[in-house]
């Protein structure tokens, strides 16, 4: 939306100086249910994002609007929990939540919010909400801070911005999902034109630039949205770490499936009940594809990286039991292009966008492959983008 400041007049009146801030939702390239293992990722950062327009108030409260719920809510701060909130509201109260623990002092602001990742796609439009309203507490607690990046914003209160984003994590996990951490560090540390390959137990990252004028990312949403995502998501953590405490009998240096080698895996995998013996072979494997994805795109070897997210598709098909019948239909109509360097779903799974890397000259046709099939065979429209990797997160105005 252009003017984000303009509608905040509109709702709640002028105010003095209206700020904006903004956190970008992701798409996963590869490196599927690795994070909460401790493992590798190789996100990029979206623009589209969460923005929040606001002032700074004198009373202790949030007052919020939501654009997309055409909503009014608030809530105190350090309050008690009001008994009942919108759930779009819980974000932003569990981000005070944890914010206050870590010792940044909140005050009140007003703000408009709205955004334009698609929710419950698979994108991440919760850690890019969680992340726009973790700028705006710290915003508000220092309204002299300039515009800039969220790097800026967090020294200001003493965090790093690894730290703003375990803090984010921890938000969701109070919400309800016990979400790895790549969702919320992508969001703050995103970079245009680049993916970052990030190392989720120190996170330690790279940004490695991507080739735009040999190959596109498309991203397509299967419209399927999945109301059971933290159930199913929660027991596959909870699988992996019954697999990593089972393997460690083996290895006392295991503490996660990051620390299970390929061979280890294949030397003990018979201790495993089957069904996590699937989905630690899917987490182990997918680890190493990151890192080979990260030295076959430094390499300019795009066909090498297509064909590692193709199996990263197939393992989280088969072995982590993630995908359905519209993701692998999608997935399936896009390798059928000429062009079509590879293909799998993005993000948690159970529905939700997939992602395809494709020479742009495939791209026109992959629209026309996808357009002509899956709505006729799933009565779903699909949603397809090009996209191109943005900076992550910033106070904008
Ligand atoms: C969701 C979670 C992430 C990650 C992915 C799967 O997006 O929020 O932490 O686990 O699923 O890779």
């Amino acid at each position: 939306m252009a003017d984000l400041a303009a509608r905040f007049g509109e709702i709640f009146g002028t105010a003095p100086a209206v700020r904006v801030v903004r956190g970008p939702g992701r798409v996963n390239l590869i490196g599927e249910h690795t994070d909460y293992n401790g493992g590798f990722v190789m996100p990029m950062a979206l623009e589209a994002s969460v923005r929040l327009a606001l002032a700074p108030h004198d009373e202790p409260t949030i007052a919020l609007w939501s654009e997309q719920f055409a909503e009014r809510a608030e809530f105190a701060l350090g309050g008690p929990p009001p008994a009942e909130v919108p759930h779009w509201v819980r974000y932003p109260m569990k981000v005070a939540e944890v914010l206050a623990e870590a010792g940044v002092k909140l005050g009140g602001f007003k703000a408009v919010v709205e955004g334009d990742v698609p929710v419950g796609s698979g994108l991440s439009s919760s850690a890019a909400y969680e992340v726009a309203s973790a700028l705006a507490f710290l915003l508000a607690a220092k309204p002299d801070l300039p515009a800039g990046s969220a790097e800026q914003a967090a020294a200001a209160h003493g965090l790093t911005t690894g730290k703003l984003a375990l803090l984010c994590q921890s938000a969701e996990h109070r919400v309800g999902v016990r979400c790895g951490i790549m969702d919320q560090f992508i969001s703050i540390h995103g970079r245009k034109a680049h993916a970052i390959v990030l190392d989720c137990r120190d996170l330690s990252y790279e940004a490695v630039p991507l080739p735009t004028g040999q190959a596109k990312v498309v991203i397509i949403d299967s419209g399927v949205r999945r109301k059971l995502t933290s159930g199913a998501y929660n027991e596959r953590r909870r699988q992996c770490e019954e697999g990593a405490g089972r393997l460690r009998k083996f290895n006392p240096d295991v503490k996660e499936l990051r620390d299970v080698s390929p061979d280890l895996f294949r030397a003990h995998e018979s201790a495993l009940p089957k069904v996590v013996r699937r989905r630690c072979r899917h987490v182990i494997m997918e680890d190493a594809r990151v890192l080979e994805s990260a030295r076959a795109l430094k390499a300019g070897d795009l066909d090498r990286f297509g064909r590692l997210m193709n199996e990263s598709h197939d393992s989280l098909r088969d072995d982590y039991e993630v995908s359905g019948p519209e993701l692998d239909l999608l997935v399936r109509t896009a390798r059928g292009v000429p062009g079509v360097l590879g293909s799998r779903l993005t993000g948690a799974g159970f529905g939700g966008c997939t992602v395809t890397l494709a020479r742009p000259e495939a791209v026109g046709l992959l629209r026309e492959a996808i357009l002509s099939r899956y709505e006729k065979e799933t009565g779903l429209a699909p949603r397809i983008w090009v996209s191109e990797a943005a900076d992550g997160a910033a106070i904008e105005v």
